[in-house]
């Protein structure tokens, strides 16, 4: 249409649509890889933020895999997870501890001291401490140099749902229905997902050095073009990336299938 702005100039976010989440993984596992080179070439530490959920699965493997047939050493890695369940014991086969040591930390030569992931048995009337000390552990290790998401359908990052302050930091939150539903269907029913979690806030999140946040497929489709195309919203919490540095965004084809730049082409289509 004539006069009108080009497509990309409504992407409030910067957007990389690859062919695969694969692709996408293996790119991202190459630039991980590169920080940790370069970081054990001077004696120092690479420090990483790590989600968990389908979205970095692909990752985790490809870092396997460096690490196996690469030599890639995780030994100058320290990670800090974006969250947990709060309530879960450590060896649920839903929880988050479990998830990263079974698709991560097993496998490579990380030592249990430089993985750091929220604990979500403390005592309730231990929470807050604990939360505060997590994020005096972040910044003792440095600050996050690059942290890795994913986005839920409520437009979650970490477990901050809609309605999280920009500024809020590492504490206990209750999860939205939509998102408790859209996790049973790796529990026994709805009724056992917990309800609440411990989670790195927004304004935590931000601090981050550099940020990668990771969709795939088409039930992302809609909530990431809300994220990156609509204004930034504590109500769409992934929004709120647009007030970072250096964002970017890494889509297969059918999570960016709403963005305007391809529902426009694809007016045309019959
Ligand atoms: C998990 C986390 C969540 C997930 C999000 C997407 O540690 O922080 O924000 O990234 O719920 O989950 P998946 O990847 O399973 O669609």
């Amino acid at each position: 249409m004539r006069g009108r702005a080009p497509a990309r100039e409504v992407e409030r976010l910067p957007v990389e649509v690859h062919v695969s989440a694969e692709a996408a993984s293996r790119e991202l596992a190459a630039e991980i890889a590169a920080l940790m080179r370069a970081r054990a070439a001077v004696g120092r530490m690479a420090v990483v933020g790590l989600p968990t959920g389908s979205s970095p699965v692909f990752l985790y493997r490809e870092l396997v895999r460096l690490h196996r047939e690469d030599g890639l050493s995780f030994a100058n890695l320290v990670t800090f997870n974006l969250d947990e369940y709060y309530g879960l014991p450590r060896e649920h086969p839903q929880s988050y501890w479990r998830f990263m040591h079974e698709h991560l930390f097993l496998h490579v030569d990380s030592r249990a001291e430089q993985v750091h992931i929220p604990d979500g048995n403390v005592p309730r009337a231990r929470v807050e401490e604990w939360c505060r000390d997590y994020e005096r552990r972040i910044v003792a290790a440095g600050g996050i140099d690059l942290q890795v998401l994913g986005i839920g359908r409520t437009g979650h990052i970490g477990f901050n749902e809609p309605g999280s302050a920009r500024n809020s930091r590492t504490r206990l939150v209750t999860l939205d229905a939509l998102t408790r539903r859209d996790a049973a269907r790796h529990f026994p029913s709805e009724t056992s997902v917990p309800c609440h979690a411990i989670t790195m806030g927004v304004g935590t999140i931000l601090e981050a050095g550099k940020i990668v946040l990771l969709a795939w497929g088409d039930a992302k489709a809609s909530i990431v073009a809300g994220a990156v195309e609509g204004g930034a919203t504590e109500k769409l919490p992934a929004s709120l990336l647009q007030g970072h540095p250096d964002v970017r965004v890494l889509l297969d084809r059918s999570a960016a299938a709403e963005l305007t730049r391809y529902r426009d082409s694809r007016a045309g289509e019959r």
